[in-house]
């Protein structure tokens, strides 16, 4: 089923970027709502979400509601024609429940209960929390399902983001329950577990248990099940939500997913689905060598789940967040550089964490639209002119990001290469991701993010990084597209395990050997801070391996360390296409260079000016491109545009100089840049280009 598109849930005859926040008018008066909804329309607010965290106030004795404040809330948010994305509001159940009904306290691993006084507090397979929660669901619907100011419903709010997984009795017998419809015989788990090793066999499903701590290691494929169970169970609450409101709403439903560095507990691949959009939640991580590229990142992996259309920025924060060890607060510009910077990767709405700084509770140095110090703020101001840029740029909504190359992104797999007892346990899923997206990045490429198994055929160019666990059917994806002529760069430590994480026997990368013509015999992984040379001057740390050629050519061999000698880059033509091998982990300027030249190969054109810090992004709408040049650096950058520039109306002819921490948007026709494309010749003319086309293509 297709999406409801982003820009249409303000007004659907005219498409428009939405604006606004998080709202928590429930720690406010009802004068400050009445000054709250005329500074949203100061700031060109248009959507706000509320009742993520209303349920004590709603319910604040089991089976009592009282909804007058939030009547009334909606009714000043209605008044000042701003739009409600309407929490259903069970993301954080009150006290009552959990006093009526301790047993519903999420348990941890270590069998110790967490207790009520932060969010969050249940198991998602508790039968009361569902049965409670839906009560609640079914009255807010109802009262509200078709209420005019109502544009969207939130269901719960960033689902598992604390209690992802609960170890007690009820989420066990849930486990089972879910076990025995995955495998439906003992004697299949048995298999799909390996328990024969350590005399792990069971007899009975009843004798299975939540992979509580263990005095040695677990079994493996038996925390990766309970992944995938605690996965489905939460996305099981979603949908037991979304029924509710389907009886009696025809508003468009999603919750707020969490595409983003640190949090990995939902497979989004099935949720996204399930969901009338998407909508995702993200913090720049400075834990991170870049926390922009990790944005970058998360951007175009949210408009994969998306399916490559415009999606919704749920929750960003204005500037500093408040639960990292140091709070990095935004220089000024970044607010808008950093939102634009995900409009330019397809977002067509932008929201906030959250309108109002709280004045009380655990996020109150949290930054908002509306600081502590009030409008007169660098915070405010720029929330403003986010707010004016976004109404002037109604046009780019609905255009499509366009991509040079595909990265096989998956969620089990982030799970399975992160368990431990592997050969390093350096090797981490996201690190190795992050490598190769950065160096397609660092390169001037937009990546597009695909599911294992999805189709590739639209794509010159797949990069699978360290994709350790995959089935069958998802490999010989790759390998029919490549012996169709496709190109693939596989990078180490993929196909060694199929999905119940049991080696591939004949040697590694397992599923992918015949694809790369290569057999591994052995792996060398390399100690901690400890490089390596390759004989073409790269250096690289974390891995080797002994790689034999069977078909393959190599491309670079090892310089030093244990496998000196041996092949470390390989190339393969495999039917009509070529695959790639990485068997190390590069430094960034050595793969960017081995993902550049199999770019080149696959017929790919380099852009050619990349500047460091400073992204080129297309979106193609029907008629017109719009080129993003997002300037992250300190000084002004020359980039050769041509067309209208959106944000200052200037007419570019051949340069555009980008200030420090701007962006800047160029409108080009697309047919003028067809035809620009067809007659210049920018190799002579250097920067003089027609059609902005040309900027993405190449600059
Ligand atoms: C999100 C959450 C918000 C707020 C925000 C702070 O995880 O949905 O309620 O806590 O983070 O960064
Ligand atoms: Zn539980």
């Amino acid at each position: 089923m297709s999406k409801t598109p982003v820009a249409e849930l303000i007004d659907a005859s005219s498409a428009r970027f939405t604006y606004g926040a998080d709202y928590n008018p429930e720690q406010w008066s009802p004068e400050t709502w009445l000054e709250d909804a005329r500074l949203m329309q100061e700031a060109g607010v248009n959507l706000v979400a509320i009742n993520i965290f209303g349920w004590a106030q709603l319910e604040p004795v089991r089976g009592q509601f009282d909804f007058s404040a939030l009547d009334a809330v909606i009714a000043v948010l209605h008044d000042h024609g701003i739009r409600v994305n309407l929490g259903t509001g069970t993301s954080s159940p009150p006290p009552w429940l959990s006093y009526d009904n301790p047993e519903l306290l999420p348990m941890m691993s270590d069998g110790t209960r967490r207790a009520f006084g932060g969010r969050q507090a249940f198991c998602p397979s508790s039968p009361v929390y569902r049965e409670r929660s839906l009560v609640l669901v079914e009255e807010v619907a109802r009262r509200y399902g078709s209420h005019p100011a109502v544009a969207l419903w939130h269901v719960s709010n960033e689902i598992g983001c604390h209690n992802a997984h609960c170890y007690c009795g009820v989420s066990a017998e849930a486990f089972r329950r879910w076990l025995r419809a995955r495998y439906e015989t003992i004697d299949a788990l048995n298999t799909a577990w390996g328990t024969a090793f350590w005399s792990q066999r069971y007899s009975d499903f009843a004798h299975i248990q939540t992979p509580r701590l263990t005095v040695s290691t677990g079994n493996p494929s038996q925390a990766l099940d309970f992944a995938r169970f605690s996965s489905d169970e939460l996305l099981g609450q979603y949908r037991a939500e979304l029924e509710v409101l389907r009886r009696h709403s025809d508003v468009p439903v999603t919750t707020n997913f969490m595409v983003t560095a640190h949090i990995r507990n939902q497979d989004y691949w099935t949720w996204a689905p399930e969901m009338d959009l998407i909508a995702n939640d993200h913090y720049l991580d400075n834990r991170l060598a870049v926390p922009r590229d990790e944005l970058a990142f998360a951007a175009d992996l949210t408009r994969g789940l998306a399916g490559n259309e415009p999606w919704l920025l749920m929750e960003t924060a204005t500037s500093s967040v408040n639960w990292q060890p140091h709070n990095i607060a935004k220089t000024p510009g970044e607010l808008v550089r950093n939102a634009l910077t995900h409009v330019a990767r397809g977002a067509d709405g932008i929201s906030f964490f959250q309108w109002r700084a709280s004045l009380q509770g655990s996020e109150k140095f949290h930054s908002a639209m509306l600081p502590h110090a009030g409008v007169d703020t660098k915070v405010w101001r720029e929330s403003v002119e986010l707010g004016n840029l976004l109404g002037r740029l109604s046009e780019i909504t609905g255009s499509r990001v366009v991509a040079d190359v595909a990265l096989v992104f998956d969620w089990q797999a982030w799970w399975s290469t992160d368990l431990d007892s592997h050969p390093s346990s350096e090797v981490v899923y996201l690190e190795q991701v992050h490598a190769a997206y950065n160096a397609l990045l660092a390169a001037g490429l937009t990546v597009n993010m695909v599911a294992p198994g999805a189709p590739l055929d639209e794509y010159k160019l797949v990069v699978v990084p360290s994709l350790y666990s995959v089935s069958d059917a998802d490999a010989a994806v790759v390998s029919d597209y490549v012996a169709a002529g496709g190109h693939a760069v596989v990078t180490f430590f993929s196909g060694i395990v199929d999905e119940d994480d049991r080696v591939r026997t004949g040697g590694y990368p397992g599923a992918f050997r015949d694809l790369l013509g290569v057999r591994t015999e052995e792996f060398f992984p390399l100690g901690h801070g400890e490089s390596v040379t390759l004989d073409d001057g790269s250096s690289a740390s974390l891995w080797s391996e002994l790689v034999h050629l069977a078909g393959a050519r190599a491309v670079s061999r090892f310089d030093s360390g244990p496998v000196t000698g041996e092949p470390a880059v390989t190339t393969h033509g495999f039917g009509d296409g070529t695959a790639w091998y990485i068997a190390t982990a590069l430094d960034p300027a050595a793969l960017r260079r081995v993902l550049e030249h199999a770019v080149t190969d696959a017929g790919i054109k380099l852009p050619e000016i990349v500047v460091p810090g400073v992204e080129v992004v297309r979106r193609r709408g029907a008629e017109s491109t719009y080129t993003f040049v997002i300037n992250h650096t300190d000084t002004a950058i020359p980039q050769p545009a041509s067309g209208e520039e959106l944000l200052t109306g200037e007419t570019i002819a051949a340069t555009i100089v980008v200030p420090p921490g701007a962006v800047r948007i160029i409108r080009s026709s697309n047919q003028a840049a067809t035809t620009g494309r067809a007659t210049h010749d920018r190799h002579t003319t250097g920067i003089q280009t027609t059609g902005l086309q040309t900027i993405g293509e190449k600059l």
